[in-house]
């Protein structure tokens, strides 16, 4: 997590830093700092707390210079405080960075540093890579200090360095985590995601591991931090709008997300099928058709919501490849010693494609030589890197914290995959596949449809909003849609609540039951529709409270509901993609009324870069 940016060029680089920590807010939001370097001295300012904050301390002590970083902090190593927010610097004030990232042998350094005279002031593990470069710079070649001081640390950083006496160049080190340089006129750019920098530039590099680059006004040269040998790598220009990185009207970014998921639905299905409906057009240049068909098991692995994307997965891969499908989330994978080969299908799912623990257990299949697609929404990620092959999520920028259109996004994403898969195998019929394809192009429509009809929603929040704990309950396909209800509930209301298997309620939540803990069923019409109602019925027994999602002329389960959120009807195994609409909604005007912060819930942050 963090967020790190950096200007040379020849504007005042503080409104650019400024606005590129505002876009990268997103990444963490404990604390904020920028350093500028103007005729040879380096100047801080940094806050406790968020950009907001930092803007004012800015109008209040401004600085004028053309070259500087920034920082916005997840904390990691220390608390949330002004003396441990970025950007950090040595003993003397010479050399100041910024890093995302974790310094795992940092109190062994820190020490050693210590004993060697340096005094440290924070209580953070970035402040000792600050006193590693000055210990290592006495030989006067400020890279070869800092790839020294690279090969000492262990763990992970994305870096952005200034030293007072090179005011011509900013330095940038990668490993583990994301940097990427956008190339301007005379001006070059440093930032952990291309949102921070879209409003200037679109044509960017993005850095590899294990690389570092010393970046002036009038280019920029790359090197190994291995070796210093000379890397060359060509620029990319990237696709994403800079309005779409905005609010554009709309109160918070959830909200507006939320509502471009018709959108996003149209534009993955677009021009990955076929007119006649008989084919999916998925590129996977490193495996080759035979190896597709080859595969005995597919593994999913995911976090967060994106892990719930998976559990919807199993479901769809299951039925239309009629092959094992097992879901784990990162960090439970890597540590139990799981059975793959190669072939094994492992399909990562995530959407910022720099989740530290989806990447480690990514890393931990590539020993057993399993086949790797991921389904990644930012280009050219980490993740998308350590696979054979990547299926684009095209959701844009999804900047609220809690994840809305990248989901659905997935589900569209591993809806493709299967038919892709199915046809390949012939596991699927032509008929089948044309029926699922038809199915499949009608849902944004049947999204505008439910987002266009919210009054039922908003009106529940209003009563809702009060309770403390709620039990999204759901079955079959539609189980992690209740895991992923209950999880949109609870990071953006911090309101308790769980997601069940209906069928699981009678073993032991079923005590929960009173007039005091709202059940949120989904109820789609499908296979497990009347098993569904039954564990409604027990619900009602116990005088419980329902909210349903379901069709529109199910008059059995309107019946029984306090509130009833309508979906179109669609087949059994699509619904996923309706139901958790209304469940997105709810948890957004439930958190509105409690008047939190929306788009940036506390303790979160959008990408977690740290295991
Ligand atoms: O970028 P990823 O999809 O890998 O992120 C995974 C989770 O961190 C993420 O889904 C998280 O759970 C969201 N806050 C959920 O809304």
């Amino acid at each position: 997590m963090c967020g790190i940016v950096g200007y040379i060029g020849n504007k005042q680089v503080v409104p650019i830093l400024l606005d590129g920590l505002q876009k990268l807010e997103y990444r963490g939001y404990d604390s904020a700092g920028i350093a500028v370097l103007l005729d040879g001295k380096i100047e801080r300012r940094r806050i406790e707390g968020k950009i907001a904050g930092l803007k004012e301390k800015m109008a209040k002590e401004p600085i004028n210079g053309f070259m500087g970083i920034g920082h916005t902090r997840w904390a990691t190593h220390g608390r949330p405080t002004e003396e441990n927010a970025h950007p950090h610097i040595d003993c003397k004030n010479e050399i100041v960075l910024v890093h995302n990232g974790i310094i795992e042998n940092y109190f062994t350094l820190r020490q050693e540093l210590i004993e060697l005279g340096h005094k440290f002031v924070s209580d953070t593990d970035t402040e000792v890579l600050a006193h590693l470069i000055e210990e290592n710079n006495k030989s006067g070649n400020f890279l070869e200090a800092v790839v020294k001081s690279l090969k000492e640390a262990e763990g992970s950083y994305a870096l952005a360095i200034v030293l007072d006496k090179t005011p011509d160049k900013l330095y940038a080190a990668r490993l583990g985590s994301p940097l990427v340089i956008g190339i301007g006129e005379g001006e070059y750019y440093i930032a952990s995601d291309v949102l921070a920098i879209l409003n200037y530039t679109k044509k960017v590099i993005f850095l590899e591991d294990g690389e570092i680059a010393e970046v002036s006004k009038e280019g920029f040269h790359i090197y190994t931090i291995a070796d210093l040998s000379r890397v060359n790598k060509k620029a990319q220009l990237i696709t994403w709008d800079p309005i779409t990185a905005e609010k554009s009207g709309y109160r918070h970014f959830m909200l507006k997300e939320i509502y471009e998921q018709p959108r996003v639905i149209e534009e993955n299905i677009k021009g990955r099928l076929s007119k006649d409906k008989e084919e999916v057009y998925l590129d996977f240049p490193d495996l080759p058709d035979k190896e597709l068909e080859g595969i005995k098991k597919v593994l999913i692995i995911a976090c967060g919501t994106s892990y719930h994307a998976g559990l919807v997965g199993k479901f769809i891969l299951e039925k239309i490849l009629r092959i094992s499908v097992e879901v784990d989330i990162g960090s439970e994978f890597r540590y139990r010693d799981p059975i793959i080969d190669k072939n094994t299908l492992l399909i990562a799912i995530s959407q910022s494609g720099e989740t530290a623990d989806t990447i480690a257990a990514v890393k931990e299949a590539q020993k057993s030589n399993a086949k790797i697609i991921s389904i990644c929404n930012v280009l050219d990620s980490s993740i998308t890197r350590l696979s054979h092959g990547v299926i684009y999520t095209h959701a844009g920028p999804e900047v609220g914290v809690a994840s809305t259109k990248a989901f659905t996004a997935q589900l569209t994403a591993l809806y493709l995959l299967a038919l892709y898969l199915g046809k390949l195998r012939k596991s699927i019929s032509k008929i089948e596949l044309i029926e699922l394809i038809d199915e499949l192009l009608k849902l944004p429509k049947k999204v505008e449809a439910i987002l266009e009809n919210d009054k039922d929603i908003i009106k529940c929040s209003k009563t809702y909003f009060k309770y403390k704990n709620f039990l999204y309950l759901g079955r079959g396909i539609n189980y992690p849609i209740a895991l992923e209800g209950a999880l949109k509930l609870k990071e953006i209301s911090y309101l308790h609540a769980e997601g069940y298997p209906a069928g699981e309620m009678k073993h032991g939540p079923i005590a929960l039951i009173d007039e005091n803990m709202p059940i949120v069923a989904i109820v789609p019409h499908g296979q497990v529709y009347d098993k569904m109602v039954s564990n409604l019925r027990e619900v009602q027994a116990r005088q419980g409270v329902i909210v349903a999602v379901g069709y529109k002329n199910d008059e059995i389960v309107k019946e029984m509901s306090d509130y009833f959120f309508t979906i179109p009807e669609t087949i059994d195994f699509l619904t996923p993609i309706l139901t958790i609409i209304p469940l997105q909604l709810l948890a957004y005007h439930v958190a509105l009324k409690l008047g939190v912060d929306i788009d940036q819930p506390r303790n979160l942050a959008k990408s977690v870069t740290v295991e």
